[in-house]
């Protein structure tokens, strides 16, 4: 009797074990043949025996899902594999089933194949999900018939080779996993390379072999195993000779190799603690911004702080959710030799489009022979002119891969109807667009490399402000800074935190051929160089034109009017007197940068920052 109580309650026990663990560990080690995960059932998902990875149907839209693999412990799921990013089925009935054949197949509700790896066997099969997150189908004599790690979409994780015959391929932008236009690959030289690869145009955008050859990188064109991956410590080796170590080098972390959706190559670590991702590598020389086809047609890259695309005066966005698109004219332009009149430019100042020159005009030009050449050639879309006295005229066939940096000495001239021009007034910039990138936060608020943790409003300040201190280092441009930081803090949040130059200014004054290259070629050589040209006269004249409006509290005549009033007459006053300050034709009378900080930073900044709070 004894015994048999004894018997009841171990059995009991050991049942209890049993069933609590099988609550604990959720999800199937394995996929046995004619079993089926469906999308129905949250339970229905593969887990790795040791929980790193996950797999099973991951929600991409509404009633959309894929059949992803996932790390299990990241903050939200992680996706590092998709079978059918670009053929979602539906979250009914949809399942993933392991054929009797030895097929794994995926169908959507009407029963239709959506994805199958199209294997075959004649002995008995299994689907397994391995801790290194590779998802295999193997025999019974252990033989890998198919694994995911073959088929990589945006990630490469450790272990996982890329070969001759695989490709990275970022997703088309934040929660839109399909495929998008960047990849990363072996090239037909043998070398790594990221490359954009849209719907009009492809180009290697890293490493830059515009100037250098590939030696210049490091990397070597002559071993043609084409071969890459990267081991448990983060150590990445390639075929082509290029390495790198994860900065937190050693086992331990999990870590994912991964092509955004903004191009960039980054080497993630999962934070165990508080489960985000932590930028440990990624590619220098990679400048987002001059990432080609990044804003489409007649588009053009700048930095707001964040990357952000915007279109020409008088151009649309064509599709706010795809970058790539471009811009589209409001206008339809007429052009044959009786029209040229009719014709004019939109002005962008400190901006280049890339590439696609019209290669007839040479070197040496007046801005004025530049200009007409390209007035009169129906096939001239614009042109770049160059600001440092070499006469550079680039006379454009397309307008693409346009970006705007204010150390960038040339100025885009867009070919538009006359009467855009004059309705122009002051404005240059279509700033609707912003970029939604945690690429780009982790750019600018991480400064040294430490990673995207914390986001934020304020991080992204400081990390402007940061960004905006190291500029202020450079000597050549403080003066420049001093100008900028006065408008910044004027037109901060009111519209849109939009980085703004001194084209604005410029631009609001109507004088048109002036740009911010002229003004910091004249700020830093004043006295020497005012008089000479007649760039330098006009900058006089600005200067001379905004002191007048000041002293006759005209103020309102220089603003710019997005500005919309959405400012504090006194505040605007004081930065306008410390802009002029900074331009001063005395050297010795410019303020010091330590004393425009105080300026600008003391009570103005707690003034915009409770306007702030009242929105
Ligand atoms: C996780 O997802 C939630 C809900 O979609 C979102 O609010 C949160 O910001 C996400 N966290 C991270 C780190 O992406
Ligand atoms: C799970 O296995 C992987 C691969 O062997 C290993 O890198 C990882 O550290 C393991 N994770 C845990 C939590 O044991
Ligand atoms: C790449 O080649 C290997 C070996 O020939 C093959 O097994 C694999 O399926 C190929 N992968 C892709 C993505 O075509
Ligand atoms: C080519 O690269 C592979 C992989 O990195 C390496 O094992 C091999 O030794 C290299 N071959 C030569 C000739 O350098
Ligand atoms: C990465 O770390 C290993 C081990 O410390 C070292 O041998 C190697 O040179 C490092 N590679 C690079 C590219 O720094
Ligand atoms: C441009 O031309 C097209 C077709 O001729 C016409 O549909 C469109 O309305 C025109 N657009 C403008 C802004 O005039
Ligand atoms: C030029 O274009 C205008 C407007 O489309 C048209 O009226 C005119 O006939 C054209 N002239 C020539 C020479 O083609
Ligand atoms: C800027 O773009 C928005 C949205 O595409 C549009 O409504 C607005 O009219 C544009 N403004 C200018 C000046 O082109
Ligand atoms: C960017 O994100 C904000 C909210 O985070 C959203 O309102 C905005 O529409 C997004 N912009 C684009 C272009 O996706």
């Amino acid at each position: 009797m004894e015994l048999l109580l004894l018997t009841l309650f171990l059995t009991l026990f050991s049942a209890l074990s049993v069933s609590s663990t099988q609550t604990i560990v959720q999800g199937f080690p394995t996929l046995t043949p004619q079993t089926s995960l469906s999308v129905e059932k949250e339970t229905d998902f593969l887990i790795s025996p040791n929980r790193t990875f996950s797999s099973g149907f991951y929600k991409v839209g509404t009633n959309a899902f894929c059949f992803s693999i996932w790390f299990t412990n990241s903050l939200n799921k992680t996706v590092v594999w998709m079978a059918n990013r670009d053929r979602p089925v539906n979250g009914k009935q949809s399942q993933l089933t392991l054929r009797k054949s030895g097929n794994l197949v995926l169908t959507d509700a009407g029963g239709s194949v959506m994805w199958a790896t199209d294997t075959f066997s004649q002995g008995q099969v299994e689907v397994r999900l391995l801790d290194t997150g590779n998802l295999v189908l193997v025999t019974n004599s252990e033989n890998v018939i198919w694994q995911s790690f073959d088929y990589p979409t945006d990630t490469l994780l450790p272990t996982q080779l890329l070969v001759r015959n695989t490709t990275l391929v970022s997703m088309r932008g934040r929660g839109a996993y399909l495929s998008g236009y960047y990849k990363f690959k072996f090239d037909d030289n043998n070398v790594l390379n990221l490359i954009y690869d849209g719907p009009m145009i492809s180009s290697i955008y890293w490493p830059s072999t515009l100037r250098e050859t590939v030696f210049y990188f490091g990397r070597t064109p002559y071993n043609s195993s084409r071969v890459a991956f990267f081991n448990e410590r983060g150590r990445f080796r390639s075929s082509d000779n290029l390495k790198f170590n994860a900065s937190n080098f050693g086992v331990g972390p999990k870590r994912r190799l991964m092509l955004d959706y903004d191009g960039i190559l980054r080497l993630y670590s999962l934070d165990g603690a508080t489960g985000l991702w932590e930028v440990t590598w990624q590619p220098g020389g990679v400048d987002v911004c001059k990432v080609q086809g990044l804003c489409g047609p007649y588009g053009f890259c700048r930095y707001n702080p964040l990357p952000t695309c915007s279109c020409p005066y008088g151009f649309y966005r064509i599709d706010l959710s795809d970058w790539s698109k471009g811009c589209s004219p409001r206008f339809n332009l007429t052009c044959n030799s009786t029209t040229t009149n009719q014709l004019d430019f939109v002005m962008i100042p400190n901006m280049d489009y890339y590439g696609y020159d019209l290669n007839t005009y040479g070197l040496g030009l007046s801005f004025e022979s530049c200009r007409n050449a390209c007035l009169i050639d129906c096939k001239c879309q614009g042109f770049v002119y160059s600001l440092d006295g070499k006469g550079e005229c680039f006379p454009k066939r397309t307008l693409l891969n346009g970006f705007q940096m204010l150390d960038l000495s040339r100025v885009a001239h867009v070919k538009v109807p006359r009467d855009i021009v004059i309705s122009h007034k002051g404005k240059v910039l279509n700033t609707t667009s912003d970029l939604n990138c945690s690429a780009a936060e982790v750019m600018v608020s991480s400064g040294g490399g430490s990673g995207i943790s914390g986001g934020g409003e304020d991080t992204k300040r400081n990390g402007f402000m940061k960004l905006l201190i190291s500029f202020v280092g450079s000597a050549a441009i403080i003066e420049m800074v001093c100008i900028g930081l006065g408008w910044w803090f004027v037109l901060r949040k009111h519209v849109h935190e939009e980085l703004v130059n001194m084209g604005y200014i410029v631009l609001a004054l109507g004088f048109k051929r002036f740009t911010y290259a002229e003004l910091k070629r004249a700020t830093l050589n004043f006295k020497q160089e005012i008089g000479k040209g007649g760039e330098e006269n006009e900058y006089n004249r600005l200067v001379q034109f905004v002191r007048q409006k000041i002293k006759q509290d005209m103020l309102v005549e220089v603003i710019d009017p997005r500005l919309n009033h959405a400012y504090s007459d006194g505040k605007l006053e004081t930065l306008v007197k410390v802009a002029l300050m900074c331009v001063g034709e005395d050297c010795d009378t410019r303020p010091a940068m330590s004393k425009v900080v105080e300026l600008l930073s003391g009570d103005d900044e707690k003034n915009i920052d409770d306007k702030e709070g009242d929105n």
